[in-house]
């Protein structure tokens, strides 16, 4: 198992707090006890199809399902046969249903102004961009890469995908040009939206000239539409660029929702797996609508008039789920922020709160930790009192982070749910359904009705309770991801071979004496640096694409905000000298290549590599030096026993 996790790991190990739901809280709750969570899971278990033709259920579907699931593994169809619309069951279902004036999204942007979209506003925009989409010459079955920031126009464009039948891939707005390069071929797509640029911190992110750099190695694209936001000056090409407010000018205001197989591809989302090419994660309709709908209804336990901020980047899987599909199916009102915790002050976080009375709050433990850093004066300077539940997601949550948490933002009164899930799994899987379990701090507790998780030894036999082991899923569910966009057989390899029959996630983890999971982190080449998931091999090609570089190796170490920290280790070409100046040059290479969240914490240069005697890197080694500390485990395999003398001299 990865080193970085270890001080969480002994950190966890000795956690034996319990926090109780509220009474109150379990008594308004969708799910209100132990028992009945235990009934719904059990139920849940025994007949699968049943629990999730129950949910759909919920939803509009122009055409019934012959059967809920078709299982061929690893290929999975659920709702066979069945016809849905993603943007039809987000809008129209709730203007037709009575939510017609009720806000869906409540957006501010980063220098302070506010706009709130209801459903039928929203309704109205992405039946329009679904024309403008259409106009262009946009097909079903074509895809749309998406290039922006946090504003409504996002939603706005995945939507009117959604409703035509076009694929979407939204792409990070902090991913370089050469990063969009990579996506938007990988996928063949023939339209980008972006816009001109985006607030952060004060500063103008330039969208439109990433896209314009980009563009030209993508000769699939035709057509750009650009939302205008900063009115920073920018070119557009003509015949190729359009600003997004020309065309909705001209485009008619009703477009009925395309009645699609629940099989239709909703999106593409690449994500970084253990090799150097980044992974087209693809999810279909009427799973990931089933999937999505059910979990934010009942873990974050939804209700008519709450409104619910999920601080995530769009860009992201927690963002599709959880700001734009899950929300909207259980018609709630969402909070969407443009900018940065830090502007103009380090209490923009909670002030949003404040000013728009947010119940159900959900974030990342890096920006907690941050927030913790930052100290309790920022959020004791707003009145939070409206806050009932607070969420956590994208990595292991430290125990001290988890009770900062729940002591100065939940004032010891919020429950905390720590949500477990990838972008591959669609929605969560492991968490507490917080009106019905008990809490730990550390723990993501227990798999959600319809979710079989289990730890196992690599052979796939289930460890005994309180030891580590990889974590697995032994059934299919419907929001699971269905292929890798154009590589069936990584898809079939990454995940379904490694341990037989069953779903590897990658993460190691524990399971305890009741039955509460554990999750120790990556167990393999991924990093999760702030939340950002990122592939060691991925900074490595990058490093090794500069023309001094001759070989690199990445490594995670444990880092007390960031979770992890990047350390590269370089070799140089001959003729080329270490320098400060260097290791800065390398640095902003690596967030050219492929973002500034990539960029390594620190470079160490050195003369040679520890490699085994079949010249394999060995990282663990790596990681050992890269902590601090000495390098203890086996060193037999080494091939050149002087490397690892040289590696600490170097330090020095
Ligand atoms: C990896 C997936 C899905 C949301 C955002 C991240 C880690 C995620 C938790 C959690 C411990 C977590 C895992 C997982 N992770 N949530 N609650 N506790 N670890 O999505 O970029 O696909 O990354 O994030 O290691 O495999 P992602």
């Amino acid at each position: 198992m990865s080193s970085a996790t270890h001080s969480n790991i002994d950190s966890i190990l000795q956690e034996n707090r319990k926090f109780e739901p509220p009474a109150e809280f379990s008594r308004h709750a969708h799910i209100k006890s132990l028992e009945e969570y235990e009934k719904l899971y059990k139920q849940a278990a025994d007949d699968p199809e049943g629990f999730w033709a129950e949910v759909a259920k919920e939803l509009h579907w122009f055409k019934p399902w012959t059967k809920v699931l078709e299982w061929d593994a690893p290929w999975a169809k659920w709702f066979v046969g069945a016809e849905a619309n993603l943007s039809y069951n987000c809008l129209d279902r709730h203007v037709l249903g009575g939510r017609r004036h009720k806000a869906a999204f409540i957006w501010e942007g980063e220098p302070g102004d506010v706009r709130t979209l209801t459903y039928q506003q929203l309704w109205l925009e992405v039946q329009k961009f679904a024309n403008v989409l259409l106009d262009l010459g946009i097909k079903k079955g074509d895809r749309v890469a998406i290039y922006m920031g946090m504003v409504p126009e996002l939603p706005v464009a995945m939507l009117a995908c959604a409703r035509i039948g076009a694929t979407h891939s939204v792409i990070f707005g902090g991913f370089s040009a050469n990063a969009l390069v990579d996506r938007i071929t990988d996928q063949q797509a023939v339209a980008v939206i972006t816009q001109d640029g985006s607030w952060r911190r004060g500063n103008e992110v330039k969208l439109k000239v990433a896209v314009d750099e980009a563009l030209e190695k993508c000769p699939t694209v035709k057509h750009v539409v650009v939302y205008k936001r900063t009115a920073s000056a920018i070119n557009m090409k003509e015949g190729r660029d359009h600003w997004w407010h020309d065309l909705m000018a001209k485009a008619k205001d009703h477009c009925p929702a395309e009645p699609l197989d629940a099989e239709h591809p909703l999106y593409i989302l690449y994500t970084s797996g253990t090799t150097g090419k980044p992974k087209g994660i693809v999810h279909t309709t009427g799973g990931y609508a089933v999937g999505t709908y059910y979990t934010t209804k009942m873990v974050f336990d939804l209700k008519e008039d709450d409104t619910f901020w999920c601080t995530a980047d769009i860009g992201w899987v927690t963002g599709h789920s959880y700001i734009v599909y899950g929300p909207l199916q259980t018609g709630a009102t969402t909070v969407m922020y443009e900018g940065a915790p830090n502007f103009p002050d380090l209490d923009r976080f909670w002030a949003l709160v404040a000013k728009h009375k947010v119940t159900v709050f959900y974030t990342a433990p890096t920006a907690i930790r941050t927030f913790m850093k930052w100290g309790a004066e920022y959020p004791n300077r707003h009145d939070m009192s409206t806050l009932r539940l607070l969420g956590s997601v994208g990595e292991p949550i430290n125990p001290e982070a988890w009770m900062w948490y729940r002591d100065v933002i939940g004032k010891d009164r919020c429950p905390i749910v720590d949500t477990w899930w990838q972008t591959e799994t669609g929605a969560i899987m492991i968490s507490p359904l917080p009106g019905a379990i008990a809490t730990k701090p550390g723990s993501a507790t227990k798999p959600l009705p319809g979710i079989i998780a289990e730890v196992v030894t690599r052979a796939g036999e289930k460890v005994p309770l309180g030891s580590g082991g990889f974590l697995v899923i032994k059934k299919p569910w419907p929001s699971m991801m269905r292929t890798i966009y154009g590589d069936p057989e990584r898809y079939k390899h990454q995940y379904w071979s490694d341990i037989p029959g069953v779903y590897f996630t990658g993460d190691g983890a524990r399971e305890d004496k009741d039955g509460y999971f554990w999750i120790m982190g990556r167990v393999d080449d991924v990093l999760n640096v702030s939340g950002h998931r990122l592939s060691t091999m991925e900074i490595e090609s990058a490093l090794v694409a500069h023309p001094k570089v001759a070989e690199a190796a990445v490594v995670g170490r444990p880092d007390e905000m960031k979770g992890q920290a990047v350390s590269a280790f370089v070799t140089l070409e001959s003729g080329s000298k270490p320098s400060p100046e260097l290791k800065e040059e390398l640095r902003a290479w690596v967030a050219k290549e492929i973002g500034s969240m990539a960029k390594p914490d620190d470079i160490r240069f050195t003369d040679t590599l520890p490699k085994t005697r079949s010249g394999k890197i060995m990282r663990r080694l790596l990681r050992e030096l890269a902590t601090g500390g000495d390098v203890k485990g086996d060193t037999t395999t080494l091939e050149d026993f002087t490397v690892i003398a040289k590696l600490k001299e170097d330090e020095q």
